[in-house]
């Protein structure tokens, strides 16, 4: 955290010396005041009451310039350096692993980018200002006090160990809650992002109350443990009212008794001692708060920091460019298992050779593994054992750009951004020209119903994509794969809304236009791929067959079942045909 504080060491040393300045016009307040009661008031002497109301009339506005700037300075130095913490750990949330995103958790990572990185914002804004202020009123007015009266300082001294034992005892019983603090917050985001984002599904299946139940549990726990945590703290407040009182009237007592006996104190130097006695005893209150916030702001630097430094689960290799660019992909004896799921193999002995060009489709029963193959290519995650190489090299020495700029991939899942249809395909590519965007989308048979719509390519596409139907989504993430220009297109059954004829058209289309791109199509329906140049079938994680459509119908017994099982529930195969 230092590193991110030192690049604003200016406004970090000039909030606490502005501090400096308050807290001494502060204390000099009660010295003054001391002569204006004593010189002035009981003197009846009024040049002194004027002369002197006058420089603490000064000295007001003198601390209040100094507690401004202090604060103004403080803002500085602790927003910048939250907007860089923030900025950081952000970029370390878009570069984490799917595996360390599934891992950390969506809820969990909001609320590390938001919640703790704002706390540990505040801390460093409040440590400027008061761990300065608090450390000067106490050290400053042990000083003042003495120089009042020892005897006053004395009293004063023994409360202060009293205080000192509450507000360790306190903050040290509160701390370990407050991680706890942070998860709840984390699971209460957790459901709040699910339920808010999956809000349709819970509306079409009336789970509303349900939810509700779910939102109020984790809303409940977060309040359970925030109010045991806030109750411990809650004590420190009037223990240090009952020891501030207790010294005061002590205070008060041995004043009156000195003064009635003629000792050699007045009643000003009174009234200061007990002004400096509660300065004193607020500069321990403001050290207690800034112990509360320590296992606080700790915790939730711990958790930044589990991003911030989280090991690389796929680490960048340095290769950037390659000689041959051609889209050819290889994976040797490829094995593969999730790595956060009971280690079962999902993917077992993979030897597949796409040859540049060459349209290679993936056919397979759900979950047997046609997704996490593909996932494979992109780096998306790295296999168990053996390995994938692309363009002869193996995936693990690319740099991860320069690999994912040769592939252009459509994940089964269409994602969309709120933003213009145009600026959703430009994804792809960001320079693209307002005629690529056309042409892609063409390609993509999107360009048709975009035109139909108002706003043509400017209509706007609510979050996730909710605007539009299934295959319309389906279509405008094609076009920004296909605007990508890649080596290598993977659809990951991206076409599954479309009917056949418009499936079809995109085909022919993408053919004509990109006759050398390497294509991985996956896809459930036998019409859609038995034009691929050759058809893998996937069964259980091992590749059973792969060839071409006429071959398979005499080899797979598989592929056969499936045919005829697609011919039978429809005249899919003979419409595309
Ligand atoms: N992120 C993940 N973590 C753990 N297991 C996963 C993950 N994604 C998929 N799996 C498991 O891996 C297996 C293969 O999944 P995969 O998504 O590759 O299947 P698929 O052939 O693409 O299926 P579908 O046709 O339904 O898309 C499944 O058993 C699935 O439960
Ligand atoms: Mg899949």
């Amino acid at each position: 955290m230092f590193k991110y504080l030192k690049k604003y060491w200016f406004w970090c040393l000039l909030a606490p010396l502005f501090m400096v300045g308050e807290i001494m016009m502060d204390l000099m307040q009660p010295d003054l005041m001391k002569t204006i009661v004593d010189e002035g008031v009981i003197g009846k002497n009024m040049d002194i009451i004027i002369s002197v109301g006058l420089r603490m009339i000064l000295l007001v506005f003198l601390g209040a310039a100094s507690g401004i700037l202090c604060g103004v300075f403080a803002n500085m130095g602790a927003q910048r350096f939250g907007n860089d913490l923030r900025k950081d750990v952000f970029k370390r949330i878009m570069n984490l692993s799917f595996q360390q995103t599934d891992k950390f958790s969506t809820g969990s990572l909001v609320t590390r980018l938001s919640n703790d990185v704002t706390q540990v914002q505040n801390t460093v804004n409040m440590a400027m200002r008061f761990a300065v202020r608090s450390l000067f009123m106490f050290v400053g007015g042990i000083i003042m006090l003495y120089r009042q009266s020892p005897t006053f300082m004395l009293i004063t001294a023994c409360g202060l160990p009293i205080v000192a034992f509450f507000v360790i005892f306190f903050s040290r019983k509160a701390a370990p809650l407050f991680k706890i603090v942070q998860e709840r917050l984390d699971s209460l985001n957790n459901v709040m992002q699910e339920d808010v984002a999956g809000a349709r599904v819970v509306k079409a299946y009336v789970k509303e109350d349900y939810e509700m139940k779910r939102f109020d549990k984790a809303n409940q726990d977060l309040v359970e443990i925030s109010l045991k945590v806030f109750t411990r703290l809650a004590f420190m407040g009037p223990i240090l009212n009952i020891v501030l009182n207790t010294c005061i009237i002590c205070i008060i007592v041995v004043g009156g008794i000195t003064v009635q006996n003629n000792g050699d104190l007045t009643t000003g130097e009174i009234m200061a001692s007990l002004t400096y006695v509660s300065m004193i005893l607020f500069g321990v209150m403001a050290v207690s708060n800034i112990f509360q916030m320590i296992p606080r702001v700790g915790a939730s630097i711990t958790r930044i920091n589990e991003v911030l430094y989280s090991n690389e689960v796929v680490k960048n290799g340095e290769i950037t460019e390659t000689k041959e660019n051609n889209g050819k992909i290889e994976f040797r004896n490829v094995s593969f298992a999730y790595p956060n799921s009971s280690g079962q193999n999902v993917l077992e002995d993979i030897d597949l050779v796409v040859n540049p060009g060459e349209t290679l489709a993936i056919l397979g029963s759900t979950g047997s593994g046609k997704s996490s193959l593909v996932n494979l290519i992109p780096r998306f995650y790295d296999t168990k054992s053996g390995d994938v190489y692309v363009d002869g090299v193996n995936v693990k020495d690319y740099n991860l750009k320069a690999l994912r700029s040769k592939i252009a991939i459509v994940l089964q899942k269409a994602e969309l951004y709120s933003r213009p249809i145009e600026a959703n395909i430009r994804f792809g590519k960001d320079n693209a020209d307002p005629l690529t965007i056309k042409k892609a989308a063409s390609i993509a048979q999107a360009d048709d119903f975009i035109c139909d719509t108002n706003d043509g390519y400017f209509t706007f596409v609510t979050e996730g994509g909710h605007s539009l139907s299934g295959g319309q989504k389906q279509r405008i993430s094609i076009s920004r794969a296909v605007i990508k220009d890649a080596e290598i297109l993977i659809f990951d059954d991206s076409t599954s809304a479309l009917d056949l004829k418009t499936e079809a058209r995109l085909y022919k289309a993408l053919n004509e236009t990109y006759p050398d791109l390497t294509k991985i199509i996956i896809a459930q329906r036998i019409a859609s791929v038995r034009n691929a140049d050759r058809i893998a079938v996937l069964e259980n994680g091992r590749i059973s067959a792969c060839a071409p459509h006429d071959e398979l119908m005499e080899t797979s017994e598989v592929y056969r079942d499936i045919y005829y099982s697609q011919l039978k529930d429809d005249s899919i195969i003979d419409e595309e045909a």
